[in-house]
């Protein structure tokens, strides 16, 4: 992958503050992207910004790029709607938006309970919406055959593409995000913006490690064997990496990428 293949351009990247959304941050900032990063832990936040100005400074601190964080719960309209607003207003247009924030919760179907089914399907694919609805505010009627192109990506997952027994809310929301992410792929083709999404597998994220525990109480195996069982639905027998997760992204949004649209591109070591 070229060096500095985007520089100028300001992405924004929710659930930036750690697993594959600081991933993804840290492949845009070695692309020389400006990134502002979104969460809800403001703590988090920054330490994930002081992590991305070392590593710029620790690769080639002498092109200038921006780093921004802004505080965000994706599931709240006016939430969102304020931090698109701060963010422009700090590091300029948005032509890259990474829609990563996320949370997975498991259990039963009929234990499930329609809270909790709303708030998997607010966060994961309501989240989603508001944050693409944000972005889109500042595109423009119409373009010229030379204006930049812009891109969205969704992170959704294999969940997106096939069902899993314990995470029925989970896969509604992360199948939503896939149709969203065809339908606006269609609806935008013409206005220089791509729209894909990713589908990882089981990734070494919080998100594992929440897994992993949740296995271990539940069935008495100890974390390797939870973290085994995992890994075998991926026929590479292992985890995906948040930064394999990235390097996806970063193809996707980088020039040359603009033919690929509406795709949705599963990074699981071939369990899909
Ligand atoms: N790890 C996997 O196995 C896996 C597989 C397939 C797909 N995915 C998807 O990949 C994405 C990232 O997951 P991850 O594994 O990196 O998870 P993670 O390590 O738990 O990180 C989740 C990120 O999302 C943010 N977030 C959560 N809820 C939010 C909200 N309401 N508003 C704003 N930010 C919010 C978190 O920050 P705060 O908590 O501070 O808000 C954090 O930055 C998710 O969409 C997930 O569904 C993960």
């Amino acid at each position: 992958m070229t060096r500095r293949v985007l520089a100028g351009r300001h992405a924004v990247v929710t659930g930036g503050s750690r697993g594959i959304g600081l991933a993804i941050a840290n492949a845009l900032v070695d692309s020389g992207a400006n990134v502002t990063l979104m969460a809800r832990d403001a703590a988090r936040l920054d330490t994930a910004i002081a992590s991305l100005r070392l590593r710029h400074a620790a690769a080639d601190g002498s092109q200038a790029q921006s780093f921004a964080a802004a505080v965000v719960d994706v599931a709240d309209e006016s939430s969102v709607n304020a931090a698109f607003a701060a963010t422009r207003a700090a590091n300029g247009p948005i032509d890259i938006l990474i829609n990563n924030a996320g949370v997975a919760e498991s259990a039963p179907f009929t234990k499930t309970s329609a809270d909790q089914f709303q708030r998997l399907l607010d966060i994961n694919l309501r989240g989603v919406w508001l944050c693409t609805q944000a972005f889109a505010t500042e595109l423009p009627p119409s373009l010229r055959a030379d204006d930049a192109w812009r891109h969205v990506v969704n992170v959704a997952s294999t969940a997106a593409l096939k069902g899993y027994a314990y995470v029925a809310a989970y896969c509604a929301a992360k199948h939503g995000v896939l149709g969203l992410t065809r339908a606006l792929a269609h609806e935008w083709a013409r206005r220089r913006v791509a729209v894909n999404a990713v589908c990882p597998g089981y990734t070494d994220t919080d998100i594992v490690a929440a897994a992993v525990a949740n296995i271990t109480a539940k069935t008495g195996r100890d974390a390797a064997t939870a973290r085994a069982e995992l890994a075998r639905s991926n026929p590479q027998a292992q985890l995906v990496t948040p930064e394999q997760v990235a390097n996806a992204v970063l193809w996707l949004v980088s020039p040359g990428a603009e033919s690929i649209n509406g795709q949705a591109i599963s990074v699981s070591g071939g369990e899909i």
